[in-house]
């Protein structure tokens, strides 16, 4: 029931697609009668300003940001979480009677993930990264605060995956970080030691689901743990492969639960059972 004391949450982006994060929040809200409301909020760019000042002005409890303001919204915040910063992006924002603090759940939620659904610790591990867009800076700066041993990042274009080793050698000196381009020659060398691949990229995403792996199939094996990033299908090309390879594999529902988990977390100190939104997608028959 909505009233005089109800707690505004939301989503900010452009365009909010077909997010599920009001689904999945409101029904936790519902079911748990929690004196919350999770609002969608598309803002166009050129009231980006004056939306955060409206936030603010009417006390909103805590924001999902979403496409394209992961960045922008830095500048607009009071303070960063040290983790979102070296990301550069958040995606979520607190409000505490007017001091907006900025955090990133998608590097807690793909942590959450790995070490809860993969049964796997990071720490002093090796491991791959495929891709360097947003979602490898955020896996990478999250299995390097775990205090990873070694990072190979590996990236169709080379020049981005050099820009992003550099800067994570920077906040991180004393991890081996390299970084390699796709040319199977290239990583044949080191992928066999590898503990945890995580692959960012969009490749085998819905409706493009026949497209093969960026890493070859032959090099995956059963001593890692395969993460795909993509979620829809839940079993791509890549998972696929890490099944036959005998590796234990997680595609990337889990960190999107996750992230909104934590989330939820930090704006009501409520912790959310994932089982309780694993279920409720399947109820709507979101996951097809
Ligand atoms: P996000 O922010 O979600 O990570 P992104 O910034 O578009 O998305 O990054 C996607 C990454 O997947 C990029 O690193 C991209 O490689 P390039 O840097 O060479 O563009 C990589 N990627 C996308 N499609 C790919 C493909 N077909 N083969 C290999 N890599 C691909």
């Amino acid at each position: 029931m909505i009233d005089v004391n109800t707690k505004i949450l939301g989503l900010i982006g452009d365009p909010l697609g077909h997010s599920i994060s009001p689904l999945l929040h409101n029904h936790t809200i519902r079911e748990n009668n929690l004196n919350y409301v999770y609002l969608p909020f598309p803002i166009k760019a050129d009231n980006f300003a004056d939306a955060l000042k409206g936030f603010r002005a009417i006390n909103v409890r805590g924001l999902n940001v979403t496409i394209p303001y992961k960045e922008k919204v830095i500048p607009y915040l009071d303070k960063i979480d040290p983790l979102a910063e070296k990301i550069a992006a958040v995606n979520t924002i607190v409000n505490d009677d007017g001091l907006l603090t900025g955090y990133n759940t998608d590097l807690t939620g793909l942590i959450r993930m790995i070490k809860e659904e993969g049964d796997f610790q990071i720490k002093e591990k090796k491991v791959m990264i495929v891709g360097a867009g947003g979602a490898a800076r955020a896996s990478g700066i999250a299995v390097l605060s775990e205090g990873v041993d070694q990072v190979y990042l590996v990236n169709r274009t080379t020049s981005k995956s050099a820009k992003l080793t550099k800067e994570w050698q920077m906040y991180y000196p004393g991890v081996k970080i390299y970084n390699a381009g796709l040319d199977a020659e290239l990583y044949q060398d080191f992928i066999g030691d590898i503990d945890l691949l995580i692959d960012t990229t969009p490749v085998g995403m819905s409706p493009n689901i026949d497209v093969p792996p960026v890493i070859k199939v032959e090099y995956l094996h059963s001593n890692m743990l395969v993460v795909d990033l993509v979620y829809n299908p839940q079993e791509t090309s890549l998972i696929k492969a890490a099944k036959d390879a005998g590796a234990v594999h997680l595609n990337g529902l889990g960190m999107l639960l996750y992230q909104g988990i934590e989330s939820f977390k930090i704006w009501t100190g409520f912790e959310i059972d994932v089982n309780s939104w694993k279920n409720l997608l399947e109820a709507e028959r979101k996951l097809d």
